[in-house]
């Protein structure tokens, strides 16, 4: 008989991770339950299993376990998601590493990567592009190859250009003679093959790597001048932030910024190490 929609318990979901943790590389014990409950009850009810069967499988199938934890991480982003922030950027942040010689930048947390587009494609309407390294990661593989790709469905992105207008096109005046760029300088619409497509001068900049920023160190060996980890912490418990907070502050250069999601922010022992300004967060000068 195929179960209906299961309720699931907070002590089964403890079982699963635990079972996770023991079969594989991953833990997601300090991930916040309340993602994680409503994640993996979609996956069992989907898969039509009973909380047993789940369990089993989870034991004895790696391939199944890869599958679970591809389907547990919430990978939702968009192109210039939040235009205050890439305005800010524009405006605030980038300006001040205008004057290096190079500029290192890690997406941790990049999903599907529009995050990392955004990012060149204002970089390059301020001139900053070829002197910048863009290094970007995720924990799961299958969004880094969507990434590497920079393809996306126009039918559901339509979006994109509005979203690059009111950030690269904002503030500009046709009456005072200003330009404005045309979204086909970065990426090309195909409406019949539904497609979105970066260009290569773009998909073939950035350095890509699995990181698992729960576990893993810092695997560029670089250290950075803007560290951008948004809309990741928010499935972080308390102790699970701080760890993150700790490997950032200790990959970034004094005066490197760290950018976080609008609803995420710096509490606890970390803060003291970092000066905010408005949404970034810039590394005290230490000796
Ligand atoms: C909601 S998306 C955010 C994407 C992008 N930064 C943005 O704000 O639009 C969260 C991403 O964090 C990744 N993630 C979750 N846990 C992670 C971990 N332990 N290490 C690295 N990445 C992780 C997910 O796979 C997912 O792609």
């Amino acid at each position: 008989m195929v179960p209906s929609d299961l309720e699931i318990k907070d002590e089964d979901i403890r079982i699963f991770l635990d079972a996770i943790k023991v079969r594989s590389n991953y833990d997601f014990t300090d991930y916040s339950l309340k993602s994680l409950k409503r994640r993996i009850t979609k996956i069992i009810n989907e898969s039509k299993m009973s909380i047993a069967q789940f369990e089993n499988e989870i034991l004895t199938n790696p391939e199944f376990v890869e599958k679970v934890v591809m389907g547990i991480t919430v990978n939702t982003t968009d192109l210039f998601r939040d235009s205050a922030i890439w305005i800010s950027l524009r405006d605030e942040i980038l300006p001040r590493f205008a004057h290096l010689k190079k500029i290192n930048i890690w997406h941790a947390g990049c999903s599907t990567g529009q995050e990392v587009y955004s990012m060149m494609i204002l970089l390059e309407e301020m001139g900053l592009l070829s002197k910048a390294d863009i290094y970007a990661s995720d924990i799961n593989t299958n969004v880094l190859e969507t990434a590497k790709a920079g393809r996306y469905r126009y039918r559901f992105n339509h979006a994109y250009v509005d979203s690059f207008d009111a950030v690269i096109n904002s503030g500009k005046d046709a009456l005072n003679g200003d330009k404005f760029t045309p979204e086909s300088k970065y990426f090309l619409i195909d409406k019949v093959s539904d497609s979105i497509q970066m260009k290569s001068f773009l998909t073939s900049k950035p350095v890509y790597k699995k990181i698992d920023l729960v576990k893993d160190e810092n695997l560029f060996y670089v250290k950075f001048d803007l560290i951008i980890c948004r809309n990741v912490i928010i499935y972080f418990n308390y102790d699970l932030q701080n760890k993150v907070f700790s490997l950032f502050l200790k990959n970034m250069f004094n005066d490197g910024c760290l950018l976080l999601g609008m609803h995420e922010s710096i509490l606890g022992p970390y803060s003291s190490h970092f000066e905010k300004k408005n949404l970034a967060y810039f590394k005290k000068n230490v000796q």
